[in-house]
């Protein structure tokens, strides 16, 4: 069996990595991963998913098995963090799963199960892990680029590739904080996009994975909470690996809205056949942790905050002086895009001069992680990006 192992193509985002760990340079900065840091370069538990976790093991309550759909708090709370108080709140189905991408995969299963021969749009440059987590469901990706001038989203660019789109595709958007952009649409552009979805009868996923680290929990939902109003059908992939910092725990949702409620049964029962035949059911202590935290979540709210501000404060900084060096346009965007990822607009090869040069780690694409960045660092990293583009 093992002759016909496949030599394959290892994630370009690891091998970056163990490059970074060998790098015996002291001065040297990792922009890769798409963790949250603090300003001492580390990912802390959230200390109200601390206290969480020392109720959990103090009331040491039974680990027997969940139900199929998970934990089933959870997926009420989280369905309204995501929903707000939208009335579709009763039209959504809602099963936990394995962190977002867990949701991903669980969806693409659904579609491929229901609708083979949709084609799933996905943004260019997009979340590196959509393609094959799509495809590996058996589902064909076609692109639509996602370009921006200098901050704002070229839509026509958007709508330009997406004609060819036809009835009973599916469109994955990103909630907020595009991975790996960070060019998400003005309110008016979501609304373009729904539009779009009406005309075309093209299926919305939206991936929420960072919501709380655009602008806030309320406005970084507001596109999602727009299509909700006009679009009936519509999957939504969301996580609580970056805005609860639960990564490793392995804690997300999948949901399904319709009108349809004859279909809720049917559709939640086979989100669970989906589920049974590939883990079963997803782990508890992270969906456990964060039912704690929606409770009472003012808290973990101020906490989430502190995250935000700190990625936007660097942004600004590096803007700021990125300006006052006289930059290139296209690199004081990165005061306008939101979330943790900016892309860069370098080539490979200044991606990797970055990298050799002056020790600072990003994607050869472009992409940097904000958050991997210390404020005593910004001066350091907008004179490298200067030198490089040089
Ligand atoms: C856009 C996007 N979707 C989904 C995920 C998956 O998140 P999780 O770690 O919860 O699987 C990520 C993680 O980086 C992401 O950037």
């Amino acid at each position: 069996m093992l002759e016909n192992l496949p030599v394959v193509q290892g994630d370009p985002l690891w091998a970056l990595l163990h490059q970074f760990n060998d790098d015996q340079r002291a001065h040297k900065i990792d922009m890769l991963v798409g963790v949250y840091r603090d300003e001492t370069g580390q990912t802390p538990v959230m200390q109200q998913v601390q206290k969480a976790e020392l109720k959990l093991a103090k009331e040491a309550a039974s680990k027997s098995y969940k139900m199929l759909s998970g934990n089933l708090e959870f997926n009420d709370h989280i369905a309204k963090f995501v929903l707000g108080n939208s009335p579709r709140l009763d039209e959504q189905c809602t099963i936990q799963t394995v962190g977002g991408s867990g949701a991903l995969r669980v969806l693409a299963d659904f579609i491929a199960t229901l609708s083979p021969q949709a084609v799933v749009w996905n943004t260019e440059p997009g979340y590196l892990n959509h393609r094959p987590i799509m495809e590996g469901a058996g589902l064909t990706v076609a692109p639509f680029r996602w370009e921006h001038n200098t901050g704002v989203l070229d839509i026509d660019k958007c709508f330009e590739d997406l004609s060819a789109a036809k009835e009973g595709d599916v469109i994955i958007l990103h909630g907020s904080c595009h991975n790996p952009s960070g060019v998400d649409p003005l309110i008016e552009q979501w609304q373009q996009l729904i539009d779009f979805c009406i005309a075309k009868k093209v299926v919305p996923l939206i991936d929420i994975a960072y919501q709380g680290f655009g602008v806030g929990p309320e406005e970084d939902a507001a596109g999602l909470r727009l299509f909700a109003e006009q679009v009936d059908l519509i999957f939504v992939a969301t996580s609580c690996s970056k805005n609860m910092g639960l990564y490793c725990e392995r804690t997300g949702a999948a949901m399904v809205l319709t009108s349809d409620k004859a279909q809720h049964q049917a559709l939640r029962t086979l989100l669970e056949r989906i589920t049974r035949a590939n883990y079963s059911m997803p782990p508890n202590h992270g969906s456990a942790v964060a039912s704690l935290l929606f409770n009472d979540p003012e808290d973990w709210l101020d906490e989430l905050a502190v995250c935000r501000n700190r990625i936007n404060d660097l942004r600004v900084a590096l803007g700021q002086l990125l300006s006052e060096m006289g930059a290139d346009e296209s690199l004081q965007a990165v005061t306008r895009q939101k979330g943790m990822f900016s892309m860069l607009p370098l080539t490979a090869e200044q991606m990797t001069a970055l990298r050799e040069k002056h020790a600072i780690y990003g994607m050869l694409n472009g992409r940097i992680n904000i958050a991997g960045l210390k404020q005593e660092q910004v001066s350091y990293l907008a004179n490298a990006l200067i030198d490089v583009m040089k």
